[in-house]
C-alpha cells in the first residue's frame, strides 16, 4: 500500500486519471470510486466512459447518460461535485464539426445521410481520436462557458489493458500522418497531455495469474509508448484471516483434529469425523488459494509502481460500496 499513513495523495497534480485493466477486474468500479475519492478531497470531477456500455448509469442507478455532462454526486461545503459523461464517437464528431466549422445544422444533415457513422467506423483509429479528443477537451477546459464546466480532475473508465496503449497513442500516430495543419496541431496537444505528468494511467487487477501477467505486460507496453503509469489497484482481495503457521498446518495436513473437534464442540457444533474432514479439506483449499494470491501479490510489487488494495465487498458493489471504495482509495493515497 502506497500510503498507509494517510499522509496525502500520491498524484496531487494529475488532471486526467485513466483507469484500465483486464476485463471484469473492476475498472468501472475503481474509476467511479476514484472520482468520488477525488471529490471527497474537494475537487470537482468528471467521470467519463467511452465504451458505450452505460456502466456509470448502472453503478449510480440513474437513467442512461446522454452525450451531456450530468451531475451524479452532489458535493457539500467540503467536497466537490461529480459529473458523468458517456462519450460516443458520433456525437463527438458532430460536436467537433459544429465547433470548428460552425456546421450545426449541416452536421445534422451529414448525420442523416450516414456520413457521421461512416466517418467513425471507416477506421477504428478515427473513433479513438474522437473519444480521446473529447476527454482532452474536458480535461483542459479553462473557461466556464454557457454549458461548459471546469473540472479539477477527469477520470476515464478506459478500454481494457489489451487496447489501452493503442487507444491513448492514436493521436501520436495521427500526428505522424498529418504533417501540418489543424489536425496535426490538435493531435499533438492531445499527445502532449497524455504523455505528461498531468496524466496517470492506473491498472486494475485481481490476484490471479492471468490478470497479473496482463498488468505487468500492460505497464511495459505503456512505458514503451511513453505513457505515464500511475498505480496498480489490486481489487477484490479476500480477507487475510490465516496466520502463517495455521496456513502451513492446513497445507501439510498437520492440523490437530482433536483440538479442532473440541473447538467445534465449544461452539455448540456436534463435530463428527465427516464434518472435521470436510472443514480440513476446505481449509486446505483456502490455504492453497492464499499462497497463490501471495505469490501474485509479490509479482505485482515487483512491477515497481505504487499499489493499492481493495477488499472483496461481500454484498457486491452498490452505491454504498462505491463510497467504501472511495474511502479506501483516499486512505491509501490514490486520491
Ligand atoms: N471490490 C469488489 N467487491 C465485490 N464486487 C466487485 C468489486 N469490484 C468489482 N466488483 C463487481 O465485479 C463486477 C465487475 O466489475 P466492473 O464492472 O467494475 O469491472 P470492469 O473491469 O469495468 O468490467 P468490464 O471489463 O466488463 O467493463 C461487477 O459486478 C462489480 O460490481
Ligand atoms: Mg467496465
Amino acid at each position: 500500500m502506497a500510503d498507509p499513513s494517510g499522509s496525502g495523495p500520491d498524484f496531487p497534480d494529475v488532471q486526467l486519471h485513466v483507469v484500465t485493466g483486464k476485463g471484469g477486474t473492476g475498472k468501472s468500479t475503481v474509476a467511479a470510486g476514484l472520482a468520488l475519492a477525488l471529490a471527497s478531497r474537494g475537487r470537482s470531477v468528471l467521470l467519463c466512459e467511452v465504451e458505450g456500455r452505460q456502466g456509470i448509469a448502472q453503478m449510480f442507478d440513474v437513467p442512461p447518460l446522454p452525450y451531456e455532462e450530468r451531475l451524479i454526486a452532489h458535493g457539500t461545503e467540503d467536497t466537490g461535485d461529480v459529473y458523468a459523461l458517456a462519450i460516443d464517437a458520433e456525437s463527438a464528431l458532430l460536436e467537433y464539426l459544429a465547433m470548428y466549422y460552425r456546421l450545426g445544422r449541416a452536421g445534422k444533415a451529414l448525420d442523416r445521410f450516414g456520413v457521421i457513422e461512416f466517418a467513425t467506423t471507416i477506421a477504428p483509429g478515427v473513433r479513438d481520436v474522437l473519444l480521446t479528443g473529447k476527454v482532452y477537451e474536458a480535461a483542459k477546459r479553462k473557461r466556464r462557458g454557457k454549458n461548459a464546466r471546469v473540472y479539477d480532475a477527469v477520470v476515464l473508465d478506459a478500454p481494457p489493458t489489451g487496447r489501452i496503449a493503442q487507444f491513448l497513442n492514436v493521436n501520436s500516430e495521427l500526428a505522424g500522418l498529418a504533417k501540418m495543419g489543424p489536425i496535426k496541431a490538435q493531435a499533438d496537444t492531445v499527445t502532449t497531455l497524455l504523455r505528461s505528468k498531468r496524466t496517470a494511467v492506473h491498472l486494475v487487477t485481481v490476484l490471479e495469474e492471468m490478470p497479473v501477467q496482463e498488468t505487468a505486460d500492460g505497464v511495459h507496453e505503456l512505458r514503451e509508448a511513453r505513457l505515464p503509469v500511475g498505480g496498480v489497484v489490486v481489487n477484490m482481495v479476500r480477507p487475510r484471516d490465516l496466520d502463517t503457521e495455521d496456513r502451513q498446518r492446513l497445507l501439510d495436513g498437520t492440523v490437530d483434529r482433536g483440538a479442532l473437534a473440541k473447538q467445534l464442540e465449544v461452539a455448540g457444533i456436534d463435530a463428527d469425523d465427516v464434518l472435521v474432514d470436510t472443514l480440513l479439506l476446505e481449509g486446505h483449499d483456502h490455504a492453497q488459494r492464499r499462497t497463490l494470491e501471495d505469490a501474485q501479490r509479490e509479482i505485482v510489487r515487483g512491477i515497481g509502481v505504487p499499489t493499492y488494495e481493495l477488499p472483496l465487498l461481500p454484498e457486491g458493489v452498490d452505491l454504498g460500496g462505491l463510497y467504501e471504495v472511495a474511502e479506501e482509495l483516499c486512505r491509501q493515497g490514490l486520491a
